[in-house]
């Protein structure tokens, strides 16, 4: 037959690499990324972490190589977590002076003063129980735990932290340790909330590297339930109203609905956290060879921007930095 109907052609934009390049609409850059790292303490540490190939905890003795080589790829933004020897009911290595997180970011701070240091403020990694709070009653105590949270924030800045990522989920952190931060001198520290945290099976390997799984019960009652989306826009909204400078969406992969809802409400810049378990099931189909991992890690990374996310955070960053620097 003679085709001689109209109708658009849309194949012409796409007919080369040259062409797709020229009319792609949402490019991933490595300035985009920060790379999350677990600080152990102790001495020649490095281990891997079984549910995360590749991801290591690493001692602030090796920290230096590490750091060497995440530089040298042109990431300039990581985020801390401490893995301590030592935890107890109040979580007190997280506000300790001498705490691990306060320590790397001296030596980060003091080795490359131009690498940002986004410190997560939480308490799980240091409370014997595993919950991001204090303990009453069988519950986290949201209003003890704010202000043990704003300790931790102004201990964080005073180690040189640029950025301070409350991860706890406590009503009203973002009103405390803003205020906390200023009255210590700190007005010009952002504030990046994990405004829009789920309670999420996606975190388990996470709690591996961080050994911060609850000892009883789980985070229902602070971390937001997957089934909603109404309740993330109120979330997002008093974080901004409280004086959040980003908003985190977390964990990404299985949000993006939200990620583009955030992004189209709000002003400020919005991260997609790609979370630990999105990192294990890419690694482990890779290791079994039943995907291109990169080709997987590209497209998923660059939907998040597509999304509407500013920055990922991403076990990834590494290789993405890699890859990217290899174009
Ligand atoms: C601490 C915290 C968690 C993650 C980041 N900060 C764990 C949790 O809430 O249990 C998860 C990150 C990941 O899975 O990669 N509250």
């Amino acid at each position: 037959m003679e085709i001689n109907q109209q109708f658009k052609r849309h194949r012409r934009l796409r007919s080369s690499a040259s062409m797709r390049s020229l009319v792609r609409e949402n490019h991933l850059r490595t300035a985009d990324l920060i790379y999350p790292i677990f600080i152990i303490e102790g001495e020649n540490i490095r281990n891997e972490v079984p549910s995360m190939p590749g991801v290591y905890q690493v001692s602030l003795d090796l920290l230096h190589e590490e750091l060497k080589e995440i530089y040298s790829l042109g990431i300039r933004a990581m985020m801390l977590f401490g893995v301590p020897n030592e935890k107890d009911e109040e979580g007190t290595g997280a506000f300790v002076d001498s705490g691990i997180v306060q320590e790397a970011t001296r030596v980060i701070k003091q080795m490359y003063p131009d690498m940002l240091v986004v410190a997560d403020t939480c308490l799980c990694e240091y409370t014997s129980h595993g919950h991001c709070g204090v303990i009453h009653n069988h519950d986290v105590d949201n209003d003890e735990s704010l202000k043990l949270l704003a300790k931790t924030a102004v201990s964080q800045a005073k180690a040189g932290a640029d950025i301070i990522a409350p991860s706890n989920m406590m009503d009203g952190f973002v009103t405390v340790i803003r205020q906390a931060l200023d009255e210590a001198g700190f007005h010009n520290i952002p504030i990046m909330s994990y405004a829009v945290k789920y309670s999420s099976a996606f975190y388990g390997p996470f709690r591996d590297a961080a050994d911060s799984t609850p000892q009883f019960g789980d985070r229902k009652t602070y971390q937001m339930d997957p089934a909603n989306r109404l309740e993330a826009l109120r979330e997002a909204s008093s974080d901004v109203e409280e004086g959040a400078d980003f908003l985190i969406v977390k964990p990404a992969l299985s949000y993006l609905d939200i990620v583009r809802e955030v992004r189209d409400r709000f002003n400020v810049p919005v991260v997609a956290y790609n979370v630990s378990g999105e990192y294990s099931m890419i690694k482990a189909a890779a290791m079994q060879g039943w995907i291109n991992e990169k080709e997987i890690v590209m497209e998923k990374l660059t939907s998040m921007k597509r999304a509407g996310a500013d920055l990922i955070i991403t076990y990834f960053a590494k290789d993405v930095a890699k890859w990217l620097n290899e174009e």
